[in-house]
């Protein structure tokens, strides 16, 4: 949460800090701003709401040396005085990403130094602490060294001083930062994304790191302070992957984007005749033998992704397997079980919670571990023994689509290798599964083609509150994930129960203004499903059912049919996903919210 970049060029930096902003703004969006060196001053333009508004009030400032911030507010209301960068005496500047734990003891012993505070935030204190030390005559590398040495929490963050236009210095820990090497000019950013019009080359700082950033370099030293080299890489990703194209908003590039997403993670599978444990690391086969169960710990539609893998787990590979909400497991007393495989799922991989369950389990001892993950120099990723990245590519939108389909289609491969390793895989299984896995692009692509219909569909929520999503079995959690898209979207109450549990309690709030969604693919459960569809019908609630292939659902009064082209077995859920967040885009669409940037939210929790 949060996005930072800053540059130092022979150019005007404002153009790169406000495009750099911009795409960071999945980050945080209640208020941005930026300072740039000139003239042994700091020039600073800030507020609240988007980046749009930042550049229109920094059209006429220019200067070879800036740092810019947008913010998703923690410590302090989205205000223009809590907006970033904070200031020291008009001396020093600072942008923050994370959250400083022992701010008020700091803010005490500085206001006590003279000090005067004018933000409500937490980040105001480190400018302040570095200010501290450079007034008494050390460099700004050694005040910022300093004042980090006396702060405890989570940054990333980057300095400048009035009076050094030659210098940008920069950290991190608990938080992502990464330089961008140019020819005679460097910048940083939170994401790569921000960078992509100015560089592909990029050094990831590890934790603890601190950057000295100049126009022909650049130094980095290690939390003890000792000078290191990190690795440089070209990253892959091109500046075109990150607009927005064709389409009217990123939630809706990223829902088509899925066929082609979920092509680009099976890739290396597909291709060939049988599954092996390599595709999640060269120690996974070891790994692998080992475990008798599974621990998946994630937050949200990750952890919605966890939830179905349950299912394929123990049905198809027999492995016992737990799913918890990582911020729970976090705090929760437990017992671990050294023969677990603990998986992490994540998007983004900076998750603090995910990333505090996954450091909670290996302090309980557990030592199996693997991240499935998106984002390939993630903290998430370092920290586990084994890894699978999915190659879903940038996710910006807020609402998570792209990246849980494939989060699914890794949890699969997994299944599918556990059982092999299990002798419960036969040859012919696995290569109909393979089979299955290589139509499922195409398969997804007939579900996209259902989007002019989803979207009329879509046109009757638009006046409800409230609405109920049922599913059964491996749907249980697909209606949860399509009760978290709607929600999250269009600000329309939704909750998701397994059908079985409406008489149970939730049967009561059914009546003519609830519209009830089902999942109801041709399986198993399907029978059990339409006699729970009879019960809500019964108390006149409307129904919105997406079937698919056989289900020989008939519309009627009160009973929308969504038909699905296709059924596809145990991938089924992908597909029936696909479907629920075209219908929660369409419905948010209808409602005039911002589908990328919903109130409240940001992308990448990097706080607790
Ligand atoms: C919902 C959504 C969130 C994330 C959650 C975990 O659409 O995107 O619920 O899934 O914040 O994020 P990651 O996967 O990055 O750990």
């Amino acid at each position: 949460m949060c996005g930072i970049v800053g540059a130092i060029a022979q150019r005007n930096v404002v153009p790169i800090l406000l495009q750099g902003l911009q795409r960071l703004e999945y980050r945080g969006y209640d208020s941005a701003g930026l300072v740039v060196v000139n003239n042994q001053q700091l020039q600073r333009e800030r507020s609240t709401g988007r980046v749009a508004k930042l550049s229109a009030i920094s059209a006429n400032i220019s200067s070879h040396l800036g740092i810019a911030h947008t913010r998703w507010a923690t410590h302090g209301v989205p205000s223009e005085r809590n907006a970033h960068p904070h200031m020291s005496n008009n001396l020093i500047a600072v942008v923050h990403n994370g959250i400083i734990e022992n701010y008020e003891a700091m803010r005490t012993r500085l206001t006590a130094q003279g000090y005067v505070f004018t933000s409500d935030t937490d980040s105001e204190v480190i400018a302040h602490l570095i200010h501290s030390h450079y007034a008494r005559g050390n460099s700004l590398l050694v005040a910022t060294q300093t004042a980090l040495s006396e702060l405890v929490g989570a940054y990333a963050i980057g300095v400048v001083a009035a009076d050094n236009a030659d210098q940008l210095i920069c950290a991190r820990k608990g938080s992502p930062l990464l330089l961008g090497v140019g020819i005679e000019e460097n910048f940083i950013a939170s994401d790569v994304s921000a960078l992509l019009a100015v560089t592909k080359n990029v050094v990831y700082l590890e934790e603890g790191d601190v950057a000295e950033i100049s126009l022909h370099g650049y130094r980095i030293f290690n939390a003890r302070g000792e000078a290191v080299e990190r690795p440089l890489h070209v990253s892959e990703l091109s500046n075109e992957s990150v607009e927005l194209g064709e389409y009217r908003h990123y939630m809706q590039k990223e829902i088509h984007e899925q066929p082609q997403a979920l092509a680009d993670t099976l890739e290396g599978v597909c291709n060939s005749q049988s599954l092996i444990p390599g595709i999640f690391g060269a120690e996974a086969a070891a790994s692998f033998a080992q475990v008798k169960s599974i621990l998946i710990l994630a937050c949200g539609t990750s952890h919605h992704a966890g939830l179905v893998a349950r299912y394929w787990l123990e049905e198809i590979a027999g492995i016992p397997c737990n799913v918890e909400i990582a911020s729970e497991y976090r705090y929760r007393v437990s017992v671990a079980n050294p023969d677990t495989l603990v998986v992490t799922i994540s998007q983004s991989g900076e998750t603090a919670d995910t990333l505090a369950a996954l450091n909670h389990a290996k302090e309980t001892g557990h030592v199996h571990t693997l991240s499935i993950c998106n984002v390939p120099e993630s903290a998430l990723v370092r920290l586990s023994k084994l890894r699978f990245l999915t190659r879903a590519g940038p996710e910006i939108g807020v609402a998570s689509t792209k990246a849980f389909t494939t989060q699914l289609a890794a949890l699969f491969l997994l299944t599918l290798l556990l059982a092999k390793q299990r002798g419960r895989l036969s040859v012919q299984q696995e290569q109909g599964h393979l089979h299955a896995l290589r139509h499922l692009p195409s398969a997804a692509q007939a579900v996209l083609n259902l989007e002019p219909e989803i979207a009329k569909l879509a046109e009757r929520f638009a006046d409800k509150r409230h609405a109920l999503f049922l599913g059964r079995g491996l749907h249980y959690p697909i209606a949860l994930e399509g009760a978290l898209k709607l929600k999250e979207i269009s600000y329309i109450h939704a909750e998701a129960y397994p059908a079985g549990e409406l008489k149970h309690g939730p049967l009561a709030l059914v009546d003519k203004d609830m519209p009830v969604i089902a999942v109801a693919p041709n399986d198993a459960l399907l029978e059990k499903l339409k006699s729970n569809l009879q019960e809500v019908r019964a108390r006149g609630g409307e129904l919105y059912v997406f079937a698919d292939a056989g289900t020989r659902l008939q519309p009627s009064d009160g009973v929308h049919i969504m038909q699905m082209p296709e059924h596809a077995g145990y991938l089924s859920p992908i597909l029936h996903t696909i479907a629920l967040q075209l219908l929660a885009y369409y419905v948010a669409l209808k409602k005039g919210t911002d589908v990328d940037k919903p109130r409240n939210l940001a992308k990448s929790v990097t706080v607790e």
